[in-house]
C-alpha cells in the first residue's frame, strides 16, 4: 500500500472487451466527493455477463454516453470507511459497510473505492467481508424482483430458473423467508444444494422440461433466458408474473400474466432487509471461491466457463 497516499493496487480495463483487457495496476487512489465516503475493500465480488453491460465501460445504461476508460471493474463491495465526504452524516470512519456501487461508476476490484454514501449500509455483523460482498447484488437483485416487481406473496408458489447460480440462490432463500413454496431449476449435481436453500422440489433442467413437471406458479424469477425464458409463460397460472433479470420476455399470452424485466439497483433500504434476514438465520450467501485480487481476469473468465455454486468473491485485502 501507498504511504503517500496517492496511489492503490487495482485491476482496470483500458479498452472495452471481456477478462483478457483487465489489467493489474498501480492507479490513482479516488478521493471521495461531498456525499461519498472512501472504502478500503476487504472483499469484491464479480457477476457473469458485467463485462458485456454497457454500464460498465460508459455513463449510460444504454451505452449511448461517454466511455470512462480506464474503468474499474466489480461493482459488489465489502470494506471499511476510511475517509468521509463533507455532507456525509451517517457513516463514520471506521464502519463497516457493504452494497451494490452503481453500475456506471468504478467498482470495487481495487484497494480503495469512492461510494456515494446513501448506497451503503452496515455489513451484517455475523458475516465476513467476503460473504458481505456476494451478499450486495444477488441479494438486492432477488428482494426488488420478488418484491418490488412480481408482488411475491406468502403461499405463491415461485419457480427460480438457474437456482445454483449467484443470484438464483438468493432468490430461493429470500422467496422461502417470504412465504412462498420455491421449485427450482438446476443441474442434477446441483439439486441436493438447492434443496437445502428450502426448494421443495428440484427439476433437473438438463433431463426434463420444466413445463412438463410443474403449472399454476404465481411467479417465475428468471435467471437464464432464451428459451428457458420463452418457455417459462405455460406454467404461469392465471394472473402471473414472469419477472427476469437477463432479457425483456417476448409477448406472452394474452392470459392476464405479465413479464417484467428489471435491472437492480443499489438500494441503503433493501441491504438493512437483507441484512435483517441474515442476522435472523433465513439467508446466506454463498461463496464458490475467492481469488486474490490480481486473478480477477481470470475469474471472469472463470465465472462464464466453469461451473460454480453461489458467488465468485475477490479478497482485496
Ligand atoms: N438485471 C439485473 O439486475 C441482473 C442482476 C444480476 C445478474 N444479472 C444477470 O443474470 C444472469 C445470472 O446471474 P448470476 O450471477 O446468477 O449467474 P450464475 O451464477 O452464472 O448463475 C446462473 C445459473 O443458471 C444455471 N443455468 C444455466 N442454464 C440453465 C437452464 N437452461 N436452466 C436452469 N438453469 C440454468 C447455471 O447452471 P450451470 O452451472 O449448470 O450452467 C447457473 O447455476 C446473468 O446473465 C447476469 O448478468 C442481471
Amino acid at each position: 500500500m501507498d504511504t503517500q497516499h496517492t496511489t492503490m493496487r487495482a485491476v482496470r480495463g483500458h479498452r472495452r472487451g471481456g477478462p483478457e483487457r483487465l489489467t493489474y495496476d498501480l492507479a490513482p487512489r479516488p478521493t471521495p466527493a461531498a456525499d461519498e465516503v472512501l472504502v478500503a475493500v476487504r472483499s469484491a465480488a464479480i457477476t457473469r455477463g458485467e463485462l458485456d453491460w454497457d454500464a460498465t465501460w460508459t455513463d449510460r445504461f444504454d451505452g449511448s454516453g461517454s466511455l470512462r476508460l480506464p474503468i474499474v471493474p466489480a461493482k459488489e463491495v465489502s470494506g471499511q470507511v476510511v475517509e468521509v465526504g463533507s455532507a456525509v452524516r451517517d457513516l463514520s470512519v471506521g464502519d463497516e459497510v457493504f452494497g451494490l456501487i452503481p453500475f456506471t461508476r468504478d467498482g470495487a476490484a481495487a484497494e480503495f473505492t469512492a461510494v456515494p454514501a446513501d448506497v451503503l449500509a452496515v455489513k451484517p455483523p455475523s458475516l465476513d467481508h467476503d460473504g458481505a460482498a456476494a451478499l450486495a447484488l444477488p441479494g438486492l437483485t432477488a428482494w426488488q424482483g420478488l418484491v418490488r416487481h412480481a408482488g411475491l406473496q406468502p403461499g405463491d408458489t415461485v419457480l427460480v430458473h438457474g437456482a445454483a447460480g449467484g443470484v438464483g440462490s438468493t432468490a430461493v432463500q429470500i422467496a422461502v423467508a417470504l412465504g412462498a413454496t420455491v421449485v427450482a431449476t438446476a443441474r442434477a449435481k446441483d439439486a441436493e444444494f438447492v434443496r437445502t436453500l428450502g426448494a421443495e422440489r428440484v427439476i433437473d433442467y438438463a433431463a426434463q422440461r420444466f413445463e412438463s413437471a410443474v403449472a399454476g406458479v404465481a411467479v417465475v424469477f428468471d435467471t437464464v433466458g432464451g428459451d428457458t425464458q420463452a418457455r417459462s409463460w405455460q406454467v404461469l397460472r392465471d394472473g402471473g408474473t414472469l419477472v427476469s433479470i437477463v432479457s425483456p420476455p417476448g409477448p406472452g399470452p394474452a392470459d392476464g400474466t405479465r413479464g417484467v424485466f428489471f435491472v437492480v439497483e443499489p438500494d441503503r433500504t433493501g441491504l438493512v432487509a437483507l441484512s435483517k434476514l441474515v442476522e435472523e438465520g433465513r439467508l446466506v450467501p454463498y461463496v464458490d471461491r475467492i481469488v486474490p485480487l490480481q486473478d480477477t481476469s481470470l475469474a471472469y473468465s472463470t465465472l462464464e466457463r466453469e461451473h460454480h455454486q453461489g458467488k465468485i468473491v475477490v479478497r482485496v485485502s
